[in-house]
């Protein structure tokens, strides 16, 4: 089985970007690290980065096709996105959202998140092992 792990804007700066809000890791260490799980949890991973709304849906789209699950940081994108949601809904497996950050502790416009509707689980202010325990949640549901 294979599952999509989704990155929204900015998440390419990961490492250089706020590293006391959001560490110091990279999004490829990240992706590495979501790599060597998945395979211990005989899951095959297609890991996926964009600053673009648009691209994020399309790559919920392929997923209807092409994952068993998915993992989504959604970013920016989760306070503001019906139109990933939207995709999201059409998307028939189990959803994970994952943030670094702990949203609950920062700005109040961080605490809604469209993309919770959703979700069947939400993780949050685990950093990047947040991403690890997103795969193991879905490996669990899709046993
Ligand atoms: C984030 C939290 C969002 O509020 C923010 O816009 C991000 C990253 C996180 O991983 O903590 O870009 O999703």
């Amino acid at each position: 089985k294979t599952v999509f792990i989704l990155n929204g804007p900015n998440l390419n700066l990961l490492g250089q970007r706020q590293p006391e809000i959001y560490g110091r890791e990279t999004l490829a260490d990240i992706e590495t690290a979501c790599a060597e799980v998945a395979a211990d949890l005989g899951l095959a991973t297609r890991f996926f980065q964009s600053n673009l709304e648009g691209e994020i849906v399309e790559q919920v789209h392929a997923a209807r096709a092409e994952a068993a699950g998915i993992v989504i940081n959604p970013a920016a994108y989760t306070h503001t996105s019906v139109a990933i949601l939207d995709a999201l809904k059409a998307f028939d497996g189990p959803v994970i959202e994952v943030h670094l950050s702990n949203v609950h502790k920062r700005e109040a416009f961080r605490h809604h998140s469209y993309v919770s509707l959703r979700a069947d689980g939400v993780i949050a202010g685990c950093g990047s092992q947040g991403y690890l325990l997103a795969l193991q949640r879905l490996s669990a549901l899709l046993s």
